[in-house]
């Protein structure tokens, strides 16, 4: 096979069923993948239907080496491996006192092992001009009470990609980061189910409601952010118009990290 192919990891999430919609537009293959599979097939077919290029669907756990591997052999089956956009992850509403080792691995494993091991097969493999984006998020660089596991795992992923682009930078593969602010996806739906536990009178409000003014609290310019604000970034990063940009970091959160 021949033409260029962009690899979702997380596609099965809030944000990665627009990022790998937005990049079918730019490559000739995207290659869309996760840990939960029921949704990859209809959406490939979905998105396919509407954007010019071919979307395959394969399940990929992250944080495992064999199936990590799995991924890259078909990825090199089906065209020249030209993008990486690391978006699985989780993020569990857990207080400081209250995180076990057995949550921080976890929160590790998947958010920091997940993205090194699908950059380093990427690295071994891709055909430059190539380039990868990591999804990190303004929790890795605005400390959270209840999110110092995710927001440590979000940081080691912004130094971790300095590392690649700085190992790369001859070959031709790039390497940034886009901090997402909030956006209403499952992961914030689990969050504001675990606030609602705690806070009987805010169970008694729609999650909605509840959402609005988290957002309204935490963000300068007093809106969410959309997953295809998200999947705009991505694509400036994948594309040549980056073509000077390597090791950089964007926030794309309304003001909530200043840099
Ligand atoms: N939603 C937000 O407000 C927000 C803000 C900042 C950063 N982020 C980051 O954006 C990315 C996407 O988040 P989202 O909001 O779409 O969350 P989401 O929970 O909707 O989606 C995350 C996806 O990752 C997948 N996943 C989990 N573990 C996996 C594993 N081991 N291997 C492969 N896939 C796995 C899940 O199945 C899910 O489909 C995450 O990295 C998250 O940390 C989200």
């Amino acid at each position: 096979m021949t033409g260029r192919l962009a690899i979702v990891t997380g596609a099965s999430g809030g944000l990665g069923p627009a990022i790998a919609r937005r990049i079918a537009e730019d490559f000739d293959t995207v290659l869309i993948t996760d840990v939960r599979e029921e949704r990859l097939e209809t959406l490939a077919a979905e998105i396919e239907g509407t954007a010019g290029a071919r979307v395959l669907a394969m399940r990929c756990d992250v944080s495992d080496p064999a199936e990590v591997a799995a991924v890259y052999e078909a990825a090199a089956r089906e065209g020249s491996i030209a993008s990486l956009v690391n978006a699985a992850g989780i993020g569990i509403y857990t207080p400081l006192t209250e995180i076990t080792p057995e949550h921080w691995d976890r929160m590790f494993a998947i958010n920091t092992r997940g993205t090194f091991l699908m950059s380093q097969e990427f690295v071994r493999r891709a055909e430059p001009p190539a380039a990868i984006v990591n999804i990190s998020s303004v929790g890795a660089r605005a400390g959270n009470d209840m999110l110092a596991h995710y927001g440590a795992s979000k940081a080691a992923v912004i130094e971790f990609s300095h590392s690649v682009a700085r190992a790369c930078a001859r070959s031709g593969i790039r390497s940034n980061t886009v901090m997402p602010g909030i956006i209403f996806t499952d992961m914030w739906r689990g969050t504001i189910a675990y606030l609602q536990k705690q806070d009987p009178e805010m169970a008694k409000l729609p999650v909605e409601t509840v959402f609005a003014g988290i957002v309204d609290q935490a963000i300068p310019m007093g809106r969410a952010q959309e997953p295809e604000d998200i999947a705009e970034a991505v694509a400036f990063f994948l594309s040549d118009r980056a073509k000077n940009i390597t090791g950089q970091t964007l926030a794309v959160d309304g003001g909530i990290v200043l840099t």
